[in-house]
């Protein structure tokens, strides 16, 4: 048997809201086990990417491939069965319920599989704040705290492919760095790491490949340690930016 060379690919991938196009022949691949950046300025079509990806809008079967196989439009629910699993924009928790039962919430709907890699044992291990908050209300938890348990929830779903959307947004540099720290334990389990990020520097640190966006086009695909800072700063506000 040949090894699959990446678990999600892309081809082609466009999406529209209505009249609007928001993504033109995105071409993305991600290996298992691989951290995998997407850096681009607000409105560049970051968060739709990961919509597209996760069943949430429409688009072509053939337009994303998982373990080569076409699975694009897909409803959400199959995409977690096969194991992806998204960390939304603005985290997106259950309010009024406790730290604990968000993260139940997710055990309930998880990837059916016989091998159960992430346990709320193995969460509070990770995040050890949020066992001695587990019987807090989400909405009295700081920003970091929240975006610890919408991790915490979405590893829970036991998947093969994480989507982070902008997870450092809002908070402090110490809570950043605590939250970043786990991303290298997460993807040592196998689980590959999509990493929607606007903090250019903490996004080519934290990954092994990165993707720049503009306008709904992909505009740079390269190995993180080797891209230099004028390609990113090109790729990120357009052709005829000039870098000091
Ligand atoms: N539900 C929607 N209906 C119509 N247009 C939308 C919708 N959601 C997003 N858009 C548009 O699609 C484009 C891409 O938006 P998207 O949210 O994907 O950007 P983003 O890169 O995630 O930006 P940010 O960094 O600000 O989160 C934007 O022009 C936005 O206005
Ligand atoms: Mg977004």
């Amino acid at each position: 048997m040949t090894p699959t060379p990446h678990l999600l690919a892309t081809r082609s991938l466009s999406a529209r809201y209505g009249d609007f196009q928001a993504l033109f022949s995105v071409d993305f691949r991600i290996a298992a086990g691989e951290v995998v950046a997407l850096i681009g300025a607000n409105g560049a079509g970051k968060s739709t990417f990961l919509r597209a990806l996760m069943g949430l809008l429409p688009v072509g079967r053939d337009m994303v491939l998982f373990e080569d196989q076409p699975v694009g439009g897909n409803p959400p629910h199959h995409m977690v069965q096969l194991g992806v699993a998204m960390v939304p924009e603005g985290r997106r928790l259950f309010a009024g319920m406790s730290v604990e039962d968000n993260l139940k919430v997710a055990i309930d709907h998880a990837r059916k599989t016989g091998d159960k890699t992430w346990t709320l044992e193995r969460i509070y291990r990770l995040f050890p704040i949020l066992q001695e908050k587990r019987n807090a209300q989400v909405e009295k938890l700081s920003g970091g705290q929240q975006q610890m348990v919408a991790i915490g929830r979405a590893l829970l779903a036991q998947p093969r492919l994480l989507l982070c959307d902008e997870i450092s947004l809002g908070l402090a540099p110490k809570v950043i760095r605590e939250i970043y720290e786990v991303l290298p334990e997460i993807a040592r389990t196998g689980t590959s790491i999509v990493l929607v990020e606007q903090d250019v520097m903490l996004a080519q640190r934290a990954s092994n490949r990165l993707y720049c966006m503009l306008e709904g086009h992909i505009t740079l695909e390269s190995t993180s340690s080797e891209v230099t800072r004028a390609d990113i700063a090109q790729a990120y506000f357009g052709a005829g930016h000039e870098v000091a």
